[in-house]
């Protein structure tokens, strides 16, 4: 039989979007020094040492910017909210097993690839509510063009 009927706690993981304010964010939370962790039985055979990048992208240590003839686009230098890295983990990541990791170890990982972006220190502990706090360097650097149409119109 090809497929089957999603189940609920399919239905679940799939219904997961966390948006950039923090909307949709679940509860725990997580260390930068558990993130460190997981991330090097997880994450670092692809995303290399520190996030500097391997057969994966590059996550951190960008050292070219944007607006030079090779940007790097890593966490820090280019994306725009927190909470994405959250979503995007939780959704797709470890690209051998999505969906695999707790909501308490993709805060972790999340808080260590935020460390390792020199946007937060080695002691805070993302959640729901520090999360969505954390600035992003490049959070101005897009234009919401929705917004843009809903004021010219
Ligand atoms: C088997 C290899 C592999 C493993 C293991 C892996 N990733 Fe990835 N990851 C990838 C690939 C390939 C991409 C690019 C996918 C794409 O662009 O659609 C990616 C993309 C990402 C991105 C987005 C990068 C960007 O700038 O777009 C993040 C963040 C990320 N991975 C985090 C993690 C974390 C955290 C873990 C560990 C929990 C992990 N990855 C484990 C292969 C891997």
């Amino acid at each position: 039989m090809l497929g089957h009927p999603a189940s609920p706690e399919e239905v679940a993981s799939w219904d997961s979007s966390v948006f950039p304010d923090g909307e949709g964010l679940p509860e725990g939370q997580g260390s930068v020094a558990e993130g460190e962790k997981i991330y090097q039985q997880q994450c670092q055979v692809c995303h290399g040492d520190n996030g500097l990048g391997q057969s994966a992208d590059q996550l951190a240590g960008a050292q070219m910017a944007l607006t030079s003839e090779y940007p790097e686009q890593t966490i820090g230098s280019y994306w725009p909210y927190a909470t994405t890295v959250f979503d995007m983990v939780r959704r797709s990541m470890p690209m051998t097993a999505p969906g695999s990791l707790t909501d308490n170890e993709v805060y972790a990982v999340t808080a260590y690839l935020l460390y390792l972006n020199k946007l937060i220190d080695k002691d805070d502990v993302m959640n729901a509510s520090s999360l969505p706090k954390v600035k992003m360097p490049n959070e101005a650097g897009f234009i919401n063009i929705y917004e843009a149409e809903r004021k010219t119109n």
